[in-house]
C-alpha cells in the first residue's frame, strides 16, 4: 500500500522554491527550533515585541507593595500578559498552570536587600527550569560591581545549561546605587551580555541615546519599567523605548503599583503592541479604570 501512495503524489512544486523565512527576532536566526518556539512564547511573532509582567521582586524585597497577594493581585493581570517573571516559588504556588503564554524564571538570587546585592548565585537547577516549562532564565549581571565576575560567570553558566535544552536565557543588567544609568553603561552593560551569548538582554531605558543602545546589542533588548511613575510618564517611557528599537517591557512596579493594574496593563498592550502615541494610550488608561471603578460602585 506504501508503494501505492507515493506512486500517486503528484504535486511536488518543483519550481516553487522552498520556504526560508527569517525568524523574527534580532540575532536569532541562528537558534535550534526548540529555542525559537521558547522566544515565541515570549515575544508575539505578530508584532515582535513583549509585554513581560514583572513581579519577582520578592527573591530579595519580601513582600513588597502590590505584591502582597499574588493570587488577589496578580493573577488577574495575567490574562494580559504575553510572558510572566516570576520567581518558582511563586509560580508553583500561586500561578494557575492553565497559564499559556512564557514563562521567564528568576535563576539567580541569593541576597536580601539588607545586604550587598551583587553577590548573586545561580538559583536554579536546569531541571528544575525544564521542569516548569521555562521559555527563558533571567540572570542579573553587575557590570562594573564588586562582584562583576561572579555575576557574568552565573550568566554564562546558566546560558551554557540553557543552550544545551533549548531554554533562552535573559541578561538582566542591573546598575549600581553609585554608578551613572546613561547610554555609555547601558551600550558597555548589554554588549557584554550578548557577546557572552545572553538570548536576549533587559535594561533600562535612558533619555539621551537608548537608540545607540539598541543598535549597538545584537539580540533583542527589552526595558524594565523601574521606580513607579505616574500613568501618563510610565506609559510614554515604554512609547520611547519601543519607538527607539526595544523589542518591549519588563513592567513591574509600573504596572501592579498602579492606581488600576488591570487598565494600566492594557494600555501598555496598546503601545507595545499597537504603536498607540502616549496620549492614546492614556486615554484608555482612563476608560478601562473608570469602567472598573463604575463596576466596582455596583
Ligand atoms: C527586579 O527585581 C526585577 O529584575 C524586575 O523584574 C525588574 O526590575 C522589572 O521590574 P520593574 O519594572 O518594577 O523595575
Amino acid at each position: 500500500m506504501a508503494d501505492k501512495d507515493t506512486e500517486s503524489a503528484r504535486n511536488y512544486q518543483v519550481g516553487v522554491p522552498a520556504r526560508n523565512e527569517p525568524f523574527f527576532l534580532k540575532g536569532s536566526n541562528h537558534l535550534d527550533w526548540g529555542l525559537q518556539n521558547r522566544l515565541s512564547q515570549i515575544f508575539n511573532p505578530r508584532s515582535g515585541r513583549t509585554v513581560m509582567l514583572a513581579f519577582d521582586h520578592g527573591y530579595f524585597l519580601g513582600p513588597t507593595s502590590g505584591l502582597e497577594r499574588i493570587d488577589l493581585n496578580i493573577v488577574p493581570l495575567t490574562p494580559y500578559a504575553d510572558t510572566l517573571m516570576l520567581t518558582r516559588g511563586i509560580l508553583r504556588t500561586s500561578i494557575p498552570p492553565t497559564y499559556t503564554g512564557g514563562i521567564v524564571l528568576r535563576s539567580s538570587g541569593g541576597p536580601s536587600i539588607l545586604k550587598e546585592l551583587s553577590n548573586e548565585e545561580i538559583a536554579i537547577s536546569i531541571d528544575e527550569a525544564i521542569r516548569l516549562n521555562a521559555a527563558a532564565m533571567a540572570v542579573q549581571v553587575f557590570i562594573g560591581g564588586e562582584y562583576e565576575t561572579k555575576s557574568i560567570h552565573n550568566l554564562t553558566r546558566l546560558i551554557d545549561l540553557g543552550n544545551q535544552h533549548g531554554i533562552a536565557t535573559l541578561g538582566v543588567t542591573a546598575v549600581g546605587r553609585d554608578m551613572v544609568r546613561d547610554a555609555n553603561y547601558m551600550r558597555l552593560a548589554t554588549r557584554i551580555c550578548a557577546e557572552l551569548g545572553a538570548t536576549y538582554v533587559k535594561t533600562y531605558f535612558v533619555e539621551q541615546g537608548f537608540d545607540t543602545v539598541v543598535a549597538s546589542c545584537p539580540v533583542p533588548i527589552v526595558i524594565a519599567g523601574g521606580k513607579k511613575l505616574p500613568e501618563r510618564e510610565a506609559l510614554e517611557l515604554a512609547f520611547n523605548a519601543v519607538d527607539q528599537g526595544a523589542c518591549g517591557v519588563d513592567m513591574g512596579r509600573n504596572i501592579f503599583q498602579s492606581e488600576c493594574p488591570l487598565a494600566m496593563i492594557q494600555a501598555v498592550r496598546k503601545v507595545v503592541h499597537e504603536n498607540a502615541r502616549v496620549q492614546e494610550a492614556y486615554d484608555y488608561y482612563l476608560e478601562i479604570r473608570d469602567q472598573q471603578d463604575s463596576q466596582s460602585l455596583k
